[in-house]
């Protein structure tokens, strides 16, 4: 038998995922009992607009008092939907000073506060669930720190944003370039009117920020993760990454290799036979790599109402069984070594180069001169037929430090037979013990 009859929540939020955590609440009520050996109510709805239309939400526990909640001590969890830094911090913590356990699905707070927040749930013996924070409807934080709680991980690769995944599928599969692919990702609802989040790769850095926290129980915050969007992107890179039997992703990277982290967001080329590599359309999937499981995938839907509320609603009966069962706070923060991140310029890979070149004697040699003076090793590399005395000249490199290339790419800027550096682009390479790519 559970210690409580009745379990009452408050939804902070009534947007897409709130509106879906409600319905699915409704739905599933009559087998909480089963559940959960309570029953289960959302008692209130914090919003901001008393006015606004809410299907399926009855008027009488709409509010837009947050003391109201806090204060009302039949409430025992706050499930936090309202997105954004504040006021959803302040509101998290007071709950957490107030006994109160928080269900949030904001991965924007987490990846900049996920310390404070777990430090003050820990604080106060209350649980902080945050599964919907990462990649949407797919359980990835609750197996990392549970069912692979075993294994070291030393490699956590996602595609962790569904709306670039989209644009980078009609690219691919439709020929479209970035600004028709992004059109049409808006027309669909996929991507938001202000999409610079999401092309820029700074939703993907939150999420690869508290998955790698976990991973590699080390605290990582946004601003560790190294981030570039795929805004450069075009067509032709695109063709050309299926030339060499690539797939171009934009692709979350987290590896730990000898205790030292490296975690970023880049458009990569990823070989067609990658699992990764055909999951396609708004759909996301992370990849890991564990001592003891070797690899695994995890795929789904990595956004909208339902699956979010799916995440959601399974941090909401797992808190509440966990009430029932008086262990609170059973699994806090996992984040238990101080592992430091590796030098951005240290980090090595493989690159992708596209150069606009004058169809000149002695420009391939003086491209593989400059290449080789600054340690890059030269892989492959491609020429086209000239039009107008312009060429474009494709290399890829082995295995380089993104210092060295960074020299000399400054030096092809000075050049004057180089018209432009047209792509610089991540490629893909097998991880290796003892090295990050
Ligand atoms: P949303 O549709 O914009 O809804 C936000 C809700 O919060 C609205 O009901 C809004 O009230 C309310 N709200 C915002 N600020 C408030 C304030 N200061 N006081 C009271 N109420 C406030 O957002 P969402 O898409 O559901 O996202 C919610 C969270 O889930 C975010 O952290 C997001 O990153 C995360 N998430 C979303 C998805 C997804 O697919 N949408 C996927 C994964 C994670 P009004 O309705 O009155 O304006
Ligand atoms: N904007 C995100 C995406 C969904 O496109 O994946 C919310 O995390």
């Amino acid at each position: 038998m559970g210690r409580f009859k009745k379990i009452r929540a408050a939804l902070l939020g009534a947007g897409t995922v709130g509106g879906g955590v409600y319905k699915i609440l409704q739905m599933r009520r009559a087998e909480m009992p089963a559940k959960i050996q309570a029953d289960l109510e959302i008692s209130k709805v914090l919003v901001r607009n008393l006015n606004k239309k809410r299907e399926g939400i009855s008027q009488e526990v709409l509010t837009d008092d947050w003391e109201s909640i806090l204060k009302d001590p039949e409430i025992q969890i706050i499930i936090e939907l309202m997105g954004g830094m504040e006021p959803a911090r302040t509101c998290i913590l007071q709950a957490l000073e107030a006994g109160k356990h928080v269900v949030t699905a904001n991965k924007d707070l987490m990846a900049e506060y996920g310390r404070e927040l777990m430090e003050a749930a820990e604080r106060n013996h209350c649980d902080l669930q945050f599964e919907a924070a990462v990649a949407g409807g797919i359980p990835i934080i609750r197996p990392l720190k549970e069912c692979l709680a075993g294994n070291q991980i030393t490699e956590v690769m996602g595609i962790v944003n569904g709306t670039t995944n989209y644009i980078l599928t009609r690219m691919t599969e439709d020929g479209m370039d970035f600004d028709e692919a992004l059109k049409k990702a808006q027309d669909l609802g996929f991507a938001e009117a202000d999409p610079t989040s999401d092309i820029e790769g700074l939703d993907a850095g939150r999420k690869m920020a508290i998955l790698a926290s976990i991973a590699f129980h080390s605290r990582v915050t946004f601003h560790d993760v190294d981030i570039k969007g795929i805004t450069k992107i075009t067509a032709k890179d695109i063709q050309y990454a299926k030339e060499f039997g690539y797939t171009l992703k934009l692709l979350g990277v987290a590896r730990n290799v000898d205790e030292e982290m490296e975690v970023g967001v880049f458009p990569m080329m990823i070989p067609s036979t990658h699992p990764l590599a055909n999951v396609k359309d708004a759909f996301n999937a992370v990849f890991i790599h564990g001592d003891a499981v070797d690899d695994a995938m995890f795929q789904g839907k990595g956004a909208g109402e339902l699956p979010t509320a799916s995440a959601v609603m399974g941090d909401l009966i797992a808190v509440a069984r966990n009430m029932q069962n008086g262990c609170c706070g059973r699994i806090g923060c996992s984040c238990y070594k101080e592992l430091p991140m590796k030098a951005s310029g240290e980090s090595r890979h493989r690159y992708f180069l596209r150069l606009i070149v004058e169809d000149r004697t002695g420009i391939l040699a003086g491209v593989a001169g400059v290449l080789g003076n600054n340690n890059v090793s030269i892989n492959q590399v491609i020429q086209k037929p000239a039009v107008d005395g312009v060429t474009e000249l494709v290399v890829i490199t082995d295995k380089v430090e993104k210092r060295h290339l960074k020299d000399a790419l400054m030096i092809f800027e000075q050049m004057s037979m180089i018209r432009e550096v047209a792509s610089v682009i991540r490629v893909y390479s097998q991880r290796q013990e003892n090295d990050f790519v």
